[in-house]
């Protein structure tokens, strides 16, 4: 890990407890100065301390499918341990200590994911994963018609406009694989009233301006949300700077508990209720039920209680470390494998340079499959499928890619260990 910092602290926004049970404040923008600075407190953790954060990382295991999911810190375990066990209680219903407890701990979780992406609380609705939120936009949303979505989005960012009845329209890529924003600009005409689109590909690292992707959108009066499931992790996400209407991403990439994520948008009142149930009602009849404001009109039947609560302990973690300081460790670890690959004949790399933390490659006439199974007697973990985005794959001509993919715990061994394997590969099949 190249720095570990203490992030300058943010208008209005919540103090929370930090991994080591301080106090923390949650902006992770990148600052315009030097990651670690003496003011910010203790000099920065080296990678090795953060590796000892995660029970997960056993010895000699070299983990590189975190864009898959995120190990987890021992403080995420804890958080989950506690609301699990000694605070254990249902919310929004109790009128016993406890459940108002339990309550309040929720909702001061909201407060925390939504400080984290630079939202506000009633903006943030807990879903199970980026999955469910797109799903929940795609079906309830009130002007159904066109969607552009892009070449390279996971299948989460298709198959739900798919089931929804929505018209798609596809942008294409640039050759370095990026969502190629000029095309999109000639595509979207007044019919789209949406556009999806990854913040960062899952299988390339591709990151995508969203800014501009949000000023085309709202140019033909279309909406622009973002599937952020990989880039909230590794890189400083702020929604009220990126100008997208909605953003998506799920619990368990950002090195928190599965079974839950977050639907943040500015545009929820605009929203009917998706799913009916408990909780998200105001008033019920047999003749005429009304709904409660959002966003827990968007949270039927009792909620992913213990695993906000886990959420809230890992953007605290995350922000413990900062955002920029995760981004440029990643960077370096990219740049360095993407360099070694490169000097292989057998290898073929996709992607830009600048990926965000992912690299994906195929090797000359070993199926991916392989290398991954070989890798995994060496110890290396990596993911080799189609990463549920077939569509990529198809115009990458390639049934499969093998992908590596850091997270803040990821150094040079991992780099290392990934290459020995490699050549081991390639003398098994040479
Ligand atoms: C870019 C992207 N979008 C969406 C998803 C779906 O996330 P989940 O399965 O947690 O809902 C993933 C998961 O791999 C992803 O990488």
């Amino acid at each position: 890990m190249s720095g570990v910092r203490t992030d300058p602290p943010r208008n209005g926004e919540v103090a929370a407890g930090t991994a080591d049970g301080g106090v923390e404040t949650s902006r992770h923008d990148a600052p315009s100065r030097p990651l670690h600075h003496p003011a910010d407190g203790p000099p920065p953790r080296s990678g090795e301390d953060l590796r000892g954060d995660f029970p997960g990382l056993t010895p000699g295991w070299h983990y590189l499918d975190t864009a898959a999911t995120a190990q987890k810190p021992q403080a995420v375990i804890d958080a989950c341990t506690r609301a699990m066990g000694r605070d254990y209680a249902t919310v929004h219903r109790g009128v016993y200590a406890r459940s108002a407890d339990m309550t309040l701990a929720y909702e001061a979780a909201r407060r925390r994911i939504a400080a984290f992406i630079g939202g506000c609380e009633e903006q943030c609705v807990f879903v199970r994963g980026a999955t469910e939120a797109i799903n929940l936009v795609a079906y309830s949303h009130p002007r159904k018609g066109r969607v552009l979505l892009s070449l390279l989005e996971h299948h989460s960012n298709i198959v739900p406009w798919q089931l929804a009845g929505w018209e798609i329209d596809v942008c294409p890529l640039t050759a370095d694989g990026r969502i190629d924003l000029d095309a999109a600009e000639r595509m979207l005409t007044p019919d789209h009233s949406m556009v999806a689109l990854a913040h960062v590909s899952n299988v390339l690292g591709s990151p995508l301006d969203v800014p501009r992707a949000a000023e085309l959108a709202h140019r033909v009066s279309a909406e622009l949300l973002i599937d952020g499931c990989q880039a909230v992790p590794r890189l400083p996400v702020d929604v009220a700077a990126l100008g997208c209407d909605y953003y998506v991403f799920s619990g368990h990439k950002l090195y928190g508990p599965t079974g839950i994520g977050v639907l943040w948008s500015d545009k929820l009142d605009a929203l009917p209720p998706w799913q009916g149930g408990g909780s998200m009602i105001d008033r019920v009849t047999f003749e005429r039920t009304t709904y409660a404001p959002a966003p827990t009109r968007f949270e039927a039947g009792t909620p992913a209680i213990v695993e906000a609560l886990g959420l809230a302990a890992a953007a605290d973690y995350v922000a413990g470390i900062g955002v920029a300081a995760i981004h440029a460790h990643e960077c370096a670890l990219v740049a360095r494998l993407r360099e070694q690959l490169a000097r292989r004949n057998s290898i073929a790399l996709f992607g830009p340079d600048d990926s965000a933390g992912i690299v994906s490659f195929a090797m000359a006439g070993v199926h991916p499959h392989d290398i991954g199974t070989i890798l995994d007697e060496s110890g290396v973990a990596i993911r080799a499928g189609h990463h549920c985005a077939q569509p990529l794959m198809e115009h990458l001509g390639v049934p499969a890619t093998a992908r590596a993919s850091f997270g803040l715990y990821s150094n040079d061994d991992d780099v290392a260990a990934l290459i020995d394997g490699l050549a081991r590969v390639e003398r098994i099949f040479g």
